[in-house]
């Protein structure tokens, strides 16, 4: 798979060190050239002589030391090892490599070749599941990710710590046949498939300075435009005010009410071949916003705000599908299940998304989530809680296979 290919395989401290041996194997087995730079960090876990012997090169583990293998000049061979790499790939990589990459650290070799390719920069993050989950590290990955960075979903089970959850390094054959993926641009699996993601709340004006709003961050909206942007689709992302960066290759439309939204979903729903409805659309809006800023009327205690419905905007499209997969999402806090399904069946969906806020890691802000995905025949699978950028791929996943059954 990797036949011909020169990967610099970047090594940083972590337990999972060890297994980066038989990695350097299989690539090697694979058909690829390697190049192992090694952390201070990495080199206490394992010695360099281990890949030094495996590889059949010298290991690059100092900044100010030249490589014999390669003969190249101390000031210039990092530069020299980010031409060479057909892609760097960090595996193990830790949660302190990956908030030095963040915020563009350059302090050991690794980082330095890093910051300096051009290639495709692969990620295995490995850590303690507390680590992973940490929002610092899921921060920092949403923002790798958005610059271009490849990230591979972290491997589940048991740590040595003895915590179980996510943050394992995954299996060999999966990092593998990722760095073949992303050599080949294979994991392009949504090319040209155009996708419309909605995101964040809906503000309704009460008067020019105040309005009614909710809590959504936009988070998962924005983790489902960014994965299937990285998944070759071309998206569209509604977005209602939030304060997050748009992710690379999105075409993004800012929009404030529930109107707004409707209007916009409703002119760019006809190309898309799936909508994924995240946002938080305000259910009632004030019937008639004062133009002018509502002075407050002392001999009053009590101010009325009259509501009026908006319009249901998924409920709108599924009342007219035509072969456009169309994804809901439910927060409920009470007979979860049941209030999912009936919203999935009477907005004629493909699929529903369940929030339940009382789980912990799951609803608004936070970078993880806890869902459930039910579909059109009923069937519900409770994901555990996991990135929301990793929820967002376990969705597209689906949403993949109904195209599938769809095209057949
Ligand atoms: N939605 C929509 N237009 C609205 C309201 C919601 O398109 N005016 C979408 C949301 O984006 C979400 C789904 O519908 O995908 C949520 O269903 P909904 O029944 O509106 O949920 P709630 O607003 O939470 O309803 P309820 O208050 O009855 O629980």
């Amino acid at each position: 798979m990797l036949r011909g290919k020169h990967i610099v395989l970047g090594v940083t401290g972590g337990i999972a060190a060890y297994k980066s041996c038989y990695l350097l194997r299989e690539l090697q087995r694979e058909g690829a050239t390697v190049r192992v730079v090694m952390t201070d960090a990495a080199a206490r876990f394992v010695t360099p002589l281990t890949f030094s012997a495996l590889s059949g090169q010298e290991v690059y583990t100092d900044l100010w030391t030249a490589n014999q293998s390669t003969g190249s000049n101390i000031g210039t061979q990092h530069i020299d090892l980010a031409n060479w790499a057909d892609a760097l790939l960090i595996a193990p990589a830790s949660a302190n490599t990956i908030a030095k990459l963040t915020v563009g650290l350059s302090d050991n070799l690794l980082t330095i070749v890093t910051l300096a390719t051009r290639r495709p920069v692969i990620l295995a993050p490995t850590m303690d599941a507390d680590m992973y989950l940490n929002e610092i590290t899921q921060q920092n990955l949403v923002t790798l990710r958005a610059r271009g960075y490849a990230v591979i979903p972290a491997g589940e089970g048991e740590h040595a710590s003895g915590l179980k959850g996510p943050g394992r390094l995954p299996e060999i054959d999966v990092i593998i046949r990722f760095v073949a993926g992303v050599l080949d641009k294979t994991f392009l699996d949504l090319t040209a498939k155009k996708i419309l993601v909605t995101a964040g709340p809906t503000y309704e004006s009460i008067d020019p300075v105040r309005f009614i709003g909710n809590r959504s961050s936009g988070k998962m909206g924005f983790a489902i435009a960014q994965a299937a942007a990285l998944r070759g689709a071309e998206v569209t992302l509604i977005a209602g005010p939030v304060q997050l960066e748009t992710p690379r290759n999105v075409k993004r439309i800012d929009v404030e009410s529930a109107e707004q939204m409707q209007k916009a979903v409703s002119a760019e729903a006809k190309k898309a071949d799936a909508v994924f409805m995240a946002a938080a659309v305000a259910d009632f809006t004030p019937q008639t916003p004062s133009r002018a800023k509502i002075k407050k009327d002392v001999r009053s205690k009590n101010l009325d705000l009259h509501l009026t419905a908006t319009p249901d905007i998924l409920g709108t499209l599924g009342g007219k599908k035509n072969g456009t997969v169309l994804v809901g999402f439910a927060l409920e806090t009470d007979n979860e299940l049941t209030h999912a399904k009936e919203k999935l069946k009477s907005k004629n969906l493909d699929l529903i998304v369940l929030n339940s806020l009382a789980d912990e890691g799951a609803g608004f802000g936070v970078d993880t989530n806890v869902v459930t995905i039910i579909e059109r025949n009923g069937h519900a699978k409770k994901l555990k809680k996991m990135a929301k950028f990793d929820v967002a791929n376990e969705i597209l996943n689906r949403v993949k296979n109904l195209f599938q059954h769809r095209d057949e």
